[in-house]
């Protein structure tokens, strides 16, 4: 069993999409492991993204990622099957049935994220779960 670290981004969240994206990734048949709703300063959210500190949309995307839902998820490969659902970056280009596709209206409002490596799991996972949360 694979481990992965999702979020329901700001945009999802006040669109009220949350429930039908937590309905389609328990269809999916993945076990959530740890969920809680937090509001991300600025500065936590530039810790998690740093990996794109130096990227135009920097200041964009740690302004925005506010009131989001955060999720531990478990599956067999659940990585990529996480990848897979969420669909491409930007709404435009993600296929039909995607989360991106359904919920996302740009690519910077693109209603989810997901851990996209084995490496970025174990550094997301710890950055807003303890151990004691994924019980
Ligand atoms: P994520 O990390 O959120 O799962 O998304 P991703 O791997 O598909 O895309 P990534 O390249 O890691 O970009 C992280 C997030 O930054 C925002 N973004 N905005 N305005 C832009 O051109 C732009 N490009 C990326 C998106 O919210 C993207 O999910
Ligand atoms: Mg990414």
């Amino acid at each position: 069993m694979e481990r992965t670290f999702a979020i329901i981004k700001p945009d999802a969240f006040a669109a009220g999409n949350a429930g039908k994206i937590l309905a389609r990734i328990y269809a999916e048949g993945f076990k959530v492991v740890g969920i809680k709703k937090l509001y991300m300063s600025k500065v936590e959210a530039e810790g998690f993204y740093y990996v794109h500190k130096e990227r135009p949309f920097f200041g964009e995307l740690t302004d925005f990622m506010s009131s989001c839902i955060v999720m531990t998820l478990e599956a067999e490969g659940a990585i990529l099957k996480w990848r897979d659902l969420m669909g491409a970056t930007n709404p435009a280009e993600a296929a039909e049935g995607t989360m991106r596709k359904e919920f996302g209206t740009s690519i910077g409002e693109n209603a989810t994220h997901g851990s996209d490596a084995p490496e970025t799991a174990a550094f997301e996972i710890p950055y807003f779960f303890s151990g004691l949360e994924l019980l």
